[in-house]
């Protein structure tokens, strides 16, 4: 099988890479924006795309003719999509939609990567049916995108995530990193009490979509972490987990700080069908973390391992 990688910097495609190479034989195309990787493997090729030039990513996709496309690549700060509306919209619905109209000339199975952020918060953690109202831009374009597939689309896998953190070779930041950043710097800070979620490590997400594949399975998919919490709470665990002094973080409510985009209160994603169907075993953020560390620990950025070496 060939697989189309898009977004292949970001830290979900390192993951995802990592996983199907080691488990799998299957070929391996990667697409980035800016980054050509080094070719030690005859199964990983790369190439470098503009995915806003539809001619060049139609030229390229169909020359590949993948068996499938796993779509990573996204505009991910939240708050950068409400100034940035274009480029948010660009990337985050019509890039979709692209790969979406491309999938089906070639009849590939598209798979894309979607968001906690697609509801309004009120009644996380959210199953795969529940229905979306998103609050935010960044929000509005994941469920265009999400559209484009349902409505365009047989062969298409939705796979929904919640506060993504993994490590990365291409120094894609997430909210623990930030964390860490902080309570290395060892000063006080403010956490929000509010904002739950359901913490994601990229590996989970990348075990969802092999099983995904392996089963051929089709439709919306929750990968996320089994613990549901806020940010605070989230922080007190990185410190527990990385021997930091919690007392550092304040917690305040969430009207104390000012953020561009609106959030979700209670966002977060419940995995039961994705357990049932695919026999996905998520980890809770205690287990999550812990492999973190020990990936941070250990240097184990796949691409820097073997990508650049
Ligand atoms: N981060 C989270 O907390 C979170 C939560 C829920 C869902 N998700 C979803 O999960 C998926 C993966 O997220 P991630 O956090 O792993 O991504 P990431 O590390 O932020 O990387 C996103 C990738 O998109 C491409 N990209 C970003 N900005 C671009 C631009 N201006 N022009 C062209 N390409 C650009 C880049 O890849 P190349 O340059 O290599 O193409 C970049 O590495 C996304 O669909 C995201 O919406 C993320």
């Amino acid at each position: 099988m060939n697989i189309l990688i898009t977004g292949a910097t970001s830290k979900t495609a390192e993951a995802i890479t990592r996983i199907l190479y080691a488990e799998t034989d299957w070929t391996i195309y990667l697409l980035s924006s800016h980054f050509t990787f080094k070719q030690t493997s005859h199964r990983i090729k790369s190439y470098t795309v503009n995915y806003l030039n539809l001619v060049e990513l139609k030229k390229i996709i169909y020359e590949l003719k993948p068996d499938v496309i796993i779509n990573c690549a996204a505009l991910t700060n939240v708050d950068e999509c409400e100034t940035n509306r274009k480029l948010c919209m660009d990337l985050n619905a019509t890039l979709v939609e692209n790969l979406a109209s491309i999938s089906r000339v070639i009849d590939c199975h598209l798979i894309t990567i979607s968001t906690d952020f697609i509801f309004n918060g009120k009644k996380g953690p959210y199953v795969e049916d529940a229905i979306p109202e998103p609050l935010n831009y960044y929000g509005k374009c994941k469920h265009i995108a999400e559209n484009s597939c349902r409505v365009g689309l047989t062969k298409y896998t939705i796979i929904r995530t919640s506060v993504v953190f993994g490590v990365s070779s291409h120094n894609k930041g997430n909210f623990i990193s930030t964390l860490l950043e902080k309570f290395n710097a060892e000063k006080e800070f403010k956490i929000i009490t509010g904002q739950w979620g359901t913490p994601t490590i990229t590996d989970d997400i990348a075990q969802c979509i092999l099983k995904v594949l392996l089963y051929k399975k089709y439709g919306i998919y929750n990968a996320a972490g089994t613990t549901f919490l806020n940010r605070y709470e989230l922080a007190v665990k990185v410190a527990k987990c990385f021997g930091f002094d919690s007392s550092l973080v304040i917690p305040i409510y969430p009207s104390e700080i000012n953020q561009r985009a609106i959030r979700p209160e209670k966002a977060g994603l419940v995995t039961l069908k994705a357990k049932t169907d695919l026999k996905c075993e998520y980890a809770d953020i205690d287990s999550a973390l812990f492999s973190y560390r020990l990936q941070l620990n250990e240097g184990q950025q796949f691409y820097s391992n073997f990508l650049y070496n």
